[in-house]
């Protein structure tokens, strides 16, 4: 029976790396193993405990939720055929905003070095001390805000500062200035959706909902990246640091895989729970998550995809109509969409 209790050292302890992460002078998290394979911060016990409890929902007879299929359906906006042809344009300030945009968003994520959740055992049931819910506050959240937003205390960059090596790898040191970033990412709220429990926990699992759906929807962005920058046709003058500046994207994406991991696990443990509710009544999990996962499926999934495509469609096409073929180079644009489509 695989270990499925955790101390809070345990989840946070680190591979003993062969050689550290540093990347243009900044000391970074994670390390490499002897054959210079790229290994994950904190994720010696973490990794194989995510596994244990998924594996142990799925022996209960629960299943493991996963949307990746609904928010990854339609790629990234613009796509690696039309990003190709903004840079041939020397239009990269696009790419640019939006790999500053992914670093400063990445940075928020340190919030949840500081946030308690609320103890989940006193609304469910069922003794949750072996899942992975039981861990959020024992080291899980904890780990992912260092991730993300890096460790101040020891000086170690995160995803912030290797979105940014990635940026400066491909453009060279402020090359545009910053853009404006979107101040959430998140469904805004929409009143009591879960009154059968407490509002701070309804809260939580929104945030941990949310959170996991900017996960998943990530992975867009990852393969894009991937892609744009292994094209030989892109970065012509720059071809080693635009393959090392893919394999930084690499090394983040192994990075977030744990995230969408024990996410998925906690969404799931909830649904497959009894809880308590503030009536002094019982309501199965799957009744009370399920309505609510499903439309933040399709708030992220559609409706916050289709108003963020706008929001950077907009932007480029003022861009390529500024041009003196503007309406020329809007119609190229828009039809390599069509071709990707057909
Ligand atoms: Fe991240
Ligand atoms: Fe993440």
């Amino acid at each position: 029976m695989a270990k499925l209790s955790y101390s809070r050292d345990e989840i946070m302890a680190e591979h003993p790396y062969a050689k550290p992460h540093t990347e243009a002078g900044y000391r970074l998290h994670g390390g490499f193993d002897a054959a210079g394979h790229y290994i994950s911060p904190r994720t010696l016990n973490r990794w194989p405990a995510i596994r244990a409890w998924q594996e142990a929902l799925k022996a209960r007879g629960g299943d493991l939720v996963d949307a990746s299929p609904q928010l990854t359906a339609r790629g990234n906006f613009p796509s690696v055929e039309q990003q190709s042809f903004l840079l041939e344009l020397g239009l990269g300030q696009i790419l640019w905003d939006a790999l500053t945009i992914t670093g400063v968003i990445e940075a928020r994520g340190a919030r949840l070095t500081e946030a308690t959740a609320p103890d989940f055992q006193s609304i469910i049931v069922e003794d949750i001390s072996q899942t992975a819910v039981g861990h959020l506050n024992k080291g899980l959240l904890y780990a992912h805000g260092l991730d993300e937003g890096g460790n101040r205390a020891n000086g170690e960059g995160g995803h912030d500062a290797m979105w940014f090596a990635v940026r400066d790898l491909l453009f060279g040191k402020d090359a545009w200035p910053d853009p404006a970033v979107p101040e959430s990412i998140g469904r805004p709220e929409l009143g009591r959706l879960m009154p059968q429990i407490p509002k701070e926990y309804e809260e939580w699992i929104l945030l941990l909902m949310n959170v996991l759906m900017i996960e998943e929807r990530a992975e867009n962005f990852f393969s894009f990246c991937n892609r744009v920058m292994r094209a030989p046709e892109n970065f012509r003058d720059r071809r080693e640091a635009a393959l090392h500046a893919a394999e930084l994207v690499d090394r983040i994406r192994q990075d977030e895989a744990p995230h969408v991991g024990y996410l998925s696990a906690v969404v799931s443990e909830l649904r497959s729970v009894t809880f308590k509710t503030v009536d002094g009544g019982r309501i199965a999990g799957r009744a009370m998550i399920d309505p609510i996962w499903n439309g933040m499926v399709q708030w992220h999934a559609v409706t916050n995809l289709d108003h963020d495509r706008a929001r950077v469609r907009d932007d480029l096409i003022a861009k390529l109509s500024a041009r003196p073929n503007g309406a020329e180079l809007v119609r190229q644009f828009d039809s390599l969409a069509m071709r990707q489509a057909a």
